[in-house]
């Protein structure tokens, strides 16, 4: 098998820990037998300073043409003063839209030896925490009509939130599917008490879940939501929530891991074609020093090889690589909570890359 990949590397620590990711991925290439064919383009940062634009039209053309695109991040001060439309974030923002990447992937997992860096107490975290968060990532209020009307003094902006039957039905389908595979248990939050958007996201998920009978479905509100992820966040299995709602519940995941410097991302489009990277963002301040940690790149890696290839057995290895490098003690300056050496980010990839060959 070959595939085509296009790599957007993107801004800050983007290009050094994706570099990580593709030697990793070359790796698993020869070891599972399949090959991958990589064309890189530019995206926000970058893509202005060379184009003007954040997402250049040949980017765009160069995804289509892919089988899957691996990200590393955007933006940075330098592009910190433009104006909305021109700014690196709104790259990515269109590429969510033209490539139609629906339904967002956002695991929130505590690697057992990193469980010190949960900011949550020992018996909260129990036997460790593995929670899925399915993301709305095309509409919503992040898509719907906004603006401002009126003189300089007495103005009003407004941004709307509209939801199309279909664009719940199809993020609620994705989510029952990977619930099954999961714990079977998804939980659907909204604001129901509220907006009318979330009433009818709640029947429609009460209406998929019909052809679903062995996931159990619940309800919360996403106050309630955001409550229960610090009190008692082992009740959740997958979660599946609007675009807003999700951005905000998916950091508060991530950062109850500790790890966030470890998580990894997929945004799916309908079929087989995806777009992975790190949930972390560019950090700047530390881009090219080699002290970045290539984890998150390399796990959104094994996300692509799992979910737009097929390639289960070569996902799981690099899984498995990860958690014998974290085993063995060895980390990376965002993670040596313990005092560790700190190891730079081309170490931590060679470590995963010998272990992923003696796998
Ligand atoms: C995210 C980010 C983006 C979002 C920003 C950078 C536009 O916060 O991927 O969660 O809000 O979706
Ligand atoms: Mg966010």
């Amino acid at each position: 098998m070959n595939y085509r990949v296009t790599v957007l590397k993107g801004d800050g620590i983007g290009p050094e820990v994706t570099d990580e990711a593709l030697k990793i991925l070359e790796l698993a290439g020869q070891k599972y037998g399949f090959t991958l064919e990589c064309t890189e383009a530019l995206i926000g940062g970058g893509a202005i300073d060379q184009t003007g634009d954040p997402l250049p039209q040949e980017t765009i053309d160069r995804c289509k043409a892919a089988d899957a695109v691996l990200l590393g991040a955007v933006g940075g001060p330098k592009w910190d003063h433009l104006a909305g439309q021109q700014r690196p974030e709104k790259g990515l923002l269109r590429i969510r839209e033209t490539l139609g990447l629906f339904a967002n992937l956002r695991p929130a997992i505590v690697y057992a030896p990193l469980r010190s860096a949960s900011p949550l107490k020992d018996e909260i975290l129990g036997d460790g925490l593995d929670i899925l968060i399915v993301r709305e990532l095309t509409g919503g209020i992040y898509f719907g009509k906004r603006g401002r009307r009126g003189e300089p003094g007495s103005q009003e902006a407004f941004d709307t939130e509209a939801y199309a039957e279909y664009e719940i039905r199809r993020v609620g389908q994705a989510a029952f599917e990977f619930a099954r595979k999961r714990g079977k248990r998804l939980c659907s939050v909204d604001k129901a008490n509220v907006l009318d958007t979330s009433r009818l996201w709640r029947e429609i998920m009460v209406d998929i879940g019909k052809s679903y009978p062995d996931v159990e479905l619940s309800h919360m509100y996403v106050d309630n939501a955001a409550m229960q992820l610090v009190r008692h966040p082992r009740q959740f299995d997958t979660i599946v929530t609007s675009n807003m709602f999700g951005d905000i519940l998916s950091d508060e995941a991530s950062q109850i891991t500790g790890s966030i410097g470890m998580l990894p991302s997929a945004s799916l489009a309908a079929g087989t074609f995806g777009l992975y990277e790190p949930v972390h963002g560019s950090a700047p301040d530390i881009a090219g020093q080699n002290i970045a940690n290539p984890m998150a790149a390399i796990l959104s890696a094994a996300m692509m090889l799992r979910y737009s290839f097929g390639q289960m057995a070569a996902a799981a290895a690099i899984e498995e690589a990860v958690n014998q490098v974290l085993a063995a003690g060895l980390r990376t300056g965002d993670i040596a909570y313990g005092g560790e050496k700190p190891v730079g980010t081309k170490e931590m990839g060679q470590a995963i890359a010998k272990a992923l060959a003696s796998l």
